[in-house]
């Protein structure tokens, strides 16, 4: 069913290292699909300062941040939708979950920097999950590395083979434009802010006799070197080899120029995955399926106060969803019906009547649901692939006013519900262990609890290495778990977690229990 919907649906997400030029690429896809007129319509969801007032300040600036939680543009005959993910670094846990969300990425490199840390860590989850990548190289219009070096970066870290669409003719102050290998067509370089389209140049290969007037003999000389070398190196492209993530088609350009995105933009939509299947603990779901499924990837607070509801965003994995059709929340068994969801259309919000395989839909929460939720007709499913990483810090939960025990409770559950941070409590005496990827949670922890629930907390700092999930032998773990109470806690779905904390800790006890196998994410429970 649905299989129209199906193929007219491409769902991607944008990464690279903060700084590199996501929003403005971003940008300049909305303009491609006409969903904004002028540049600079898209805040940068950028934070650079590390303070919670700082954070909740963008948030507010950018409308909650919601609006550019997804964007969606019709371009070519496709509906595309881009689901935004945060810079930050401390923020990286939620792209790691927007990426599940996903059919394929684009990632962007600045030709200065090359591949840079967060770039490394993004890709190591797409590779887990077999995620399709579109390489841009930007910023052409700087004086940036030599090409088949930025090439063989992105090889060697990476861990992907690449394949070049198109290529730089010199860079830098003297960038003249790209060569594009496929259609052997010449798209010449202007710098221009606010241009809306490239124009392109068919001309007879790197040997046609014009190329010298376009770009200068020395230029049109190091092209056809350049070209020679690339045919020869990478040869031609096999799409299934992008498709199955083992090559990355290469773009280069200068987002910022709204130069060499077209090519991109045509090229993804034409060759890009679309909605793929997805694993449950149950079985896999096809697209295809009639009936309706989806899973929550990502939740997002009100921003206002006032308000403590929140938006969840379903990604459609099957079927049609409907609006004011009640469904079924697998994990709580029961049935909820949403009678305003929503879709995102560029800086607008629209209620949805129906979304199809590859939509996402914003629904209104009141507290009903956490990060890989999954909704269904009825069938009992649970979808796979959202892990939890082991924090690297650890605080616990101070209580600073008696009187509003309850408040911080709830406030505390609901947080790290919407994923911002990881909650274990311990069986005795309850206390609570929050772990996080970086230091600006505790800070937005800590403002919103008392912003949004009346709640005074501090968090003290704990000597704990790592959170370890548990399987194995059951007696096994009993022991060891009774002879480790003081380090025991449960995590959100009660399972149990080794707070070991130092590695010297962790490796005796991994030495000395072979029968527990101890995991740093929860994926493999
Ligand atoms: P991010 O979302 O990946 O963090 O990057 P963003 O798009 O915000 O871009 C980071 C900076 O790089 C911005 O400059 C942006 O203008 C610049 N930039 C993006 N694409 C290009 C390009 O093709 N060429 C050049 N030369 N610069 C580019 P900024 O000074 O930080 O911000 P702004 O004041 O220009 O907005």
């Amino acid at each position: 069913m649905y299989e129209k919907e199906i193929s007219q649906r491409k769902t991607f997400a944008i990464i690279s290292h903060p700084d590199a030029g996501k929003t403005t690429l971003t940008e300049k896809f909305l303009l491609f699909g006409g969903q904004i007129q002028t540049a600079g319509a898209v805040k940068s969801n950028k934070i650079t300062k590390s303070a919670a007032s700082d954070f909740m300040e963008i948030g507010k600036q950018r409308g909650i941040s919601v609006a550019t939680s997804v964007m969606t543009f019709p371009y070519k005959g496709k509906w595309v939708n881009i689901l935004d993910t945060p810079g930050h670094k401390d923020f990286a846990e939620d792209t790691y979950r927007t990426l599940t969300a996903v059919d394929s990425v684009i990632l962007v490199i600045d030709c200065v920097k090359g591949v840079e840390e967060q770039t490394r860590r993004l890709m190591e989850v797409c590779r887990m999950r077999k995620t399709p990548v579109i390489v841009f190289i930007n910023k052409m219009d700087r004086d940036g590395k030599d090409p088949f070096d930025l090439l063989d970066e992105i090889e060697e870290n990476l861990s992907i083979s690449v394949h070049p669409m198109s290529w730089p003719i010199n860079g830098g102050r003297d960038f003249k434009g790209v060569y594009l290998i496929p259609d052997k067509s010449l798209n010449l370089f202007e710098s221009s802010k606010t241009k809306k389209a490239d124009e392109y140049i068919e001309i007879k290969g790197v040997e046609d006799p014009s190329l010298p007037n376009m770009v200068g003999e020395a230029n049109a000389e190091k092209l056809r070197e350049d070209v020679e070398l690339v045919d020869g190196v990478y040869g031609e492209l096999d799409l299934n080899d992008y498709l199955s993530a083992d090559v990355a088609p290469v773009f280069f350009g200068s987002a910022l120029n709204n130069f060499g995105i077209q090519e991109m933009l045509d090229t993804f939509v034409e060759v890009a995955p679309n909605p793929l299947p997805r694993i449950t603990a149950e079985r896999e779901v096809d697209p295809t399926e009639e009936k309706f499924t989806g899973f929550i990837f990502k939740i997002h607070a009100n921003l206002d106060p006032r308000h403590r509801d929140r938006i969840a965003f379903l990604r459609v994995c099957s079927g049609k969803f409907q609006r004011n059709k009640g469904y079924k929340h697998t994990r709580l068994e029961k049935s909820l019906k949403f009678s305003n969801p929503y879709t995102f259309l560029a800086d607008s919000k629209e209620v949805a009547e129906a979304a199809y395989p590859g939509d996402v839909v914003g629904l209104y929460d009141t507290g009903n649901f956490k990060i890989g939720d999954t909704l269904t007709e009825g069938e009992k499913l649970q979808f796979k692939g959202i892990p939890s990483f082991s924090p690297e810090i650890f605080r616990e939960l101070i209580n600073l006013d008696p009187m509003k025990s309850k408040q911080l409770e709830k406030g505390i559950q609901q947080l790290t519900d919407e994923g911002l941070a990881n909650l274990f409590v311990q069986e005795l005496g309850s206390r609570k262990f929050v772990g996080t990827v970086g230091e600006l949670q505790f800070e937005v922890l800590q403002y919103r609890l008392e912003h949004e629930y009346g709640a005074k907390c501090r968090f003290e700092p704990r000597a704990i290495h790592k959170a370890c999930w548990m399987t194995g032998d059951a007696n096994e773990m009993k022991e060891f778990m009774k002879y480790r109470q003081q380090n025991i806690a449960y995590d959100k779905a009660q399972n149990p977690v080794f707070l070991a904390e130092t590695a010297f800790i962790l490796r005796t006890a991994m030495d000395k229990h072979p029968d527990i196998t101890f995991h740093l994410t929860s994926e493999a429970l």
